[in-house]
């Protein structure tokens, strides 16, 4: 099976948002350290030298500190351009990476290994568009899982979106580029209904000496509450380890590990 469409490439007069990512990142969270902070638990379970997977390792950030950190890392995505970010911030860290282009659902047969830890973090899991894209996306996340290997998805609250219905987020604090500074605002098209494409425009500004240079991006989500997604990973055969779900939390993580019972499903 083909490639999603890769949303983070450009089209019309939106250059590809790969080139543009890490301007959306807050400054705290480029050296990965916030993120090995949030999700400390889950990495004291593994012992030094275990295999994780990044399979939405977008520019690479998550994936390089966890290299750092002794573990034998492997990262995918299915943007190329998100996947040459990450295997040039490796290579600028001087860790090995392995990098492939790879869409979840595909993911057993790029890899044709197991892993102690799969990610699919930073709201990614909301690119796989309505419930039986997502399914497959979680079968293929799940067909790498060694036994005993945990599965790790974040996301964004998706129930305080469609409550809330902010229009603009502005970041708190510029992000830096070498010389350069820039930060990335998002403007939120909510709906009413669940099922419609929820479209987030997103405008990079970089201001170079006097002038401000402007960039635009779209990227079209498909939302699910909380429950939908606990429900789908259960269909898809995995079983929940841990879940770090509020309503009022803007984020939630949820661990999952292969359900033995339909383990044989989960493989290739
Ligand atoms: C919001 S970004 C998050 C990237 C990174 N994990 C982070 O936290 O910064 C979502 C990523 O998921 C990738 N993605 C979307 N659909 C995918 C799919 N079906 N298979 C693999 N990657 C996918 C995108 O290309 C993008 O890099």
């Amino acid at each position: 099976m083909g490639l999603p469409e890769d949303m983070y490439a450009g089209r019309g007069t939106d250059t590809g948002l790969a080139e543009d990512y890490s301007w959306l990142l807050p400054p705290q969270w480029m050296s990965g350290e916030v993120f090995l902070q949030q999700h400390a638990a889950v990495f004291a379970g593994l012992p030094a030298g275990s295999s994780i997977l990044d399979a939405a390792c977008g520019v690479g950030v998550e994936a390089v500190a966890l290299a750092g950190k002794g573990f034998k890392v492997s990262a995918s995505d299915a943007s190329p351009g998100m996947v040459e970010q990450c295997r040039r911030r490796a290579v600028e860290a001087g860790v090995n990476v392995p990098t492939e282009v790879a869409c979840w659902r595909d993911l057993p047969r790029t890899w044709q290994t197991h892993f102690d830890l799969v990610l699919c973090t930073g709201n990614s899991i909301v690119h796989a568009a309505g419930e039986e894209e997502m399914i497959s996306s979680l079968r293929g996340l799940g067909g790498v899982l060694a036994e005993h290997g945990k599965l790790l998805v974040t996301s964004r609250n998706w129930e305080k979106i469609h409550r809330e219905r902010q229009r603009l987020a502005v970041p708190a604090q510029m992000q830096k580029q070498g010389e350069r500074q820039g930060l990335g605002i998002y403007l939120w098209d909510i709906p009413e209904a669940w099922d419609a494409p929820h479209v987030a425009e997103i405008v990079i500004l970089v201001f170079e000496e006097d002038a401000v240079v402007s960039r635009r991006h779209e990227v079209v989500f498909q939302p699910f509450r909380h429950g939908e997604l606990v429900h789908r990973m259960q269909q898809s055969g995995l079983s929940i380890v841990s879940d770090s779900y509020e309503a009022d939390a803007d984020w939630y993580s949820v661990v999952a590990e292969r359900d033995d019972r339909s383990s044989p499903s989960l493989r290739p």
